[in-house]
């Protein structure tokens, strides 16, 4: 289809929409990061003013890169994919637009109460009522768009990838609406409906599932898009992709008590976890082999193309991050990684090195098709911000994992007489320069983000319009 019938039959206003400010939030939310990560170095940054400490500004970071970076990244995706992969334009733009409006003024409304000390304290669940009820608003009305264009497809089957989004968005709503039930006190508090160890569960029910339908499934529907297309080859297995699909939302469900080892959780509840997530390993791999495999006989492509440099690097993390966290979930293993810095070194595998890295080489694949132009202004910026990108994930990831190692065997050892070896502070001036390292892999990631931006900026007012169908056939 040639970039004129394209963009006249599809709704593009709002995956536009959605991608800028995909890049927008994702400069903000890891700016926010650099500035708690430089905090934990240098405490005077703290400056005694409350909005600006560390607690107040770390679920401000969260939220900022999950819901607002994340969010607008798998809404822009998901509109794209859809209406391509269904050949059909969104169901509503009406309904479409308010998606974007209401999820904007839900990530403001956010970034104003945050720092204000408003919070519900479920962890990734952090914003009050009123907030809440406006993300099932809008959550709902996505659910129709979505499955209202799958419902009005002109293609016989429903592409994978559609799959993965439907599996999200349902979910999604089910984990928010379950985790979120309050009773409010006023108009910015409330509390949780739930008490004691059931709060803690439906917590880590929603928190782990937050990370396995929000930061996986719905990137996973980007990856069996912009994978195959971007390397100009089918998807290597398609009944593998259906294996992968039904084995990875039957088992994530059963894992999230991995995030509540040796408590009062029962005993039983945390080796079931352990046991699923153990098992989780084998779904999570087959989704990354099916994305690795896809590149046979085009793996020359990477020499030249570093948007696919992006998105199979993100397949690595993908892989290196699903190998760990089961690891992780061992309970005597966890013993030693809870509460350390290897959490923190493995969320960041996951969320820089696969969520992060495959929304942003899906957000280049698409800017130029958006705008009808040929390619993004600069192949060598994009080349820069991928090993910026790599390099702070590695520089964030090793000193993440050193520190926590070290303070997990610190505050473990004892000496003869029982009494312990290293006071807290001892192990805390250890990590002081994990914590400067870790800094400055944010800084190479804010970096890389400022050149993706000046790139889509030069991209989009750019007076130069081609077919990508005509630049596609120029490119081979
Ligand atoms: C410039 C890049 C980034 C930097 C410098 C950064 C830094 C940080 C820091 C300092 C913390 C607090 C750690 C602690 O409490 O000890 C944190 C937590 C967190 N960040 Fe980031 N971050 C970045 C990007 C991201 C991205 C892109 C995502 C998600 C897509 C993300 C997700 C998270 C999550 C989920 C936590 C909470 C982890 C936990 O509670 O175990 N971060 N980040
Ligand atoms: C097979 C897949 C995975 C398993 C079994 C798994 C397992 C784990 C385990 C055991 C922990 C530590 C819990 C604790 O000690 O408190 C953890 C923490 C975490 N993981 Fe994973 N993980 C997986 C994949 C991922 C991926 C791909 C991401 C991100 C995209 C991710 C994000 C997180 C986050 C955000 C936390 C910190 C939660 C918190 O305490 O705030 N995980 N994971």
């Amino acid at each position: 289809m040639s970039t004129v019938t394209e963009h006249s039959t599809y709704n593009y206003k709002v995956v536009r929409q959605f991608a800028i400010m995909t890049v927008i939030w994702g400069i903000v939310g890891m700016t926010i990061g650099v500035f708690i990560a430089s905090q934990l170095v240098w405490p005077q940054l703290n400056f005694d003013i409350p909005w600006l400490t560390f607690g107040r500004l770390r679920p401000l970071h969260t939220n900022a890169v999950i819901f607002a970076f994340g969010g607008c990244a798998l809404f822009a995706t998901s509109y794209y994919v859809v209406q391509r992969t269904c050949q059909v334009r969104l169901v509503s733009d009406a309904l479409a637009a308010f998606t974007f409006w209401g999820w904007q003024a839900v990530i403001v409304a956010t970034v104003i109460t945050l720092p204000l000390g408003l919070t519900s304290t479920k962890e990734y669940a952090e914003v009050e009522w009123p907030i809440d009820i406006m993300i099932t608003i809008v959550w709902v009305c996505y659910a129709i768009v979505f499955l209202g264009t799958v419902k009005h497809r002109k293609t016989p089957h429903i592409y994978v990838g559609n799959w993965f989004y439907m599996a999200f968005i349902i979910t999604i709503a089910v984990l928010h609406i379950v985790n979120s039930a309050a009773l409010p006190v006023s108009a910015f508090k409330s509390y949780s409906i739930y008490a004691g160890t059931v709060d803690a569960m439906v917590q880590w029910w929603y928190g782990h599932n937050a990370v396995g339908f929000f930061l996986t499934a719905g990137f996973l529907g980007m990856m069996y898009y912009f994978v195959p297309k971007q390397a100009q080859r089918p998807i290597y297995s398609y009944r593998l992709s259906i294996v992968h699909f039904w084995a990875l939302i039957a088992t994530y469900m059963w894992a999230g008590g991995h995030h509540l080892h040796y408590t009062a959780l029962p005993d039983w509840a945390q080796s079931v976890a352990m046991v699923m997530s153990l098992i989780l390993l084998a779904p999570s791999w087959g989704g990354m082999i099916n994305g690795m495999m896809t590149l046979s006989g085009a793996w020359h492509k990477l020499r030249t193309d570093p948007i696919l440099r992006f998105l199979v690097v993100s397949l690595s993390f993908y892989g290196m991050s699903t190998f760990e966290g089961p690891m992780m979930a061992i309970k005597t293993v966890n013993a030693l990684s809870h509460y350390t810095d290897w959490t923190i070194g493995h969320v960041h595998a996951g969320a820089l090195g696969w969520v992060a890295m495959i929304s942003i080489g899906a957000t280049y694949h698409m800017i130029p098709r958006l705008w009808g132009k040929a390619s993004m202004a600069s192949v060598a910026l994009i080349n820069t911000h991928f090993w910026l990108a790599t390099i702070g994930t590695v520089l964030y990831i090793c000193a993440m994992w050193v520190n926590g190692i070290l303070q997990g065997l610190m505050w473990r050892a004892v000496n003869e007489d029982g009494t312990l070896t290293y006071s807290f502070v001892e192990a805390l001036e250890a990590s002081h320069m994990g914590y400067f390292v870790r800094a400055l892999g944010g800084v190479f990631w804010v970096t890389g983000m400022l050149l993706m931006a000046y790139n889509v900026w030069q991209t989009v007012r750019r007076n130069s319009s081609v077919s990508v169908v005509d630049a596609a056939a120029q490119a081979t």
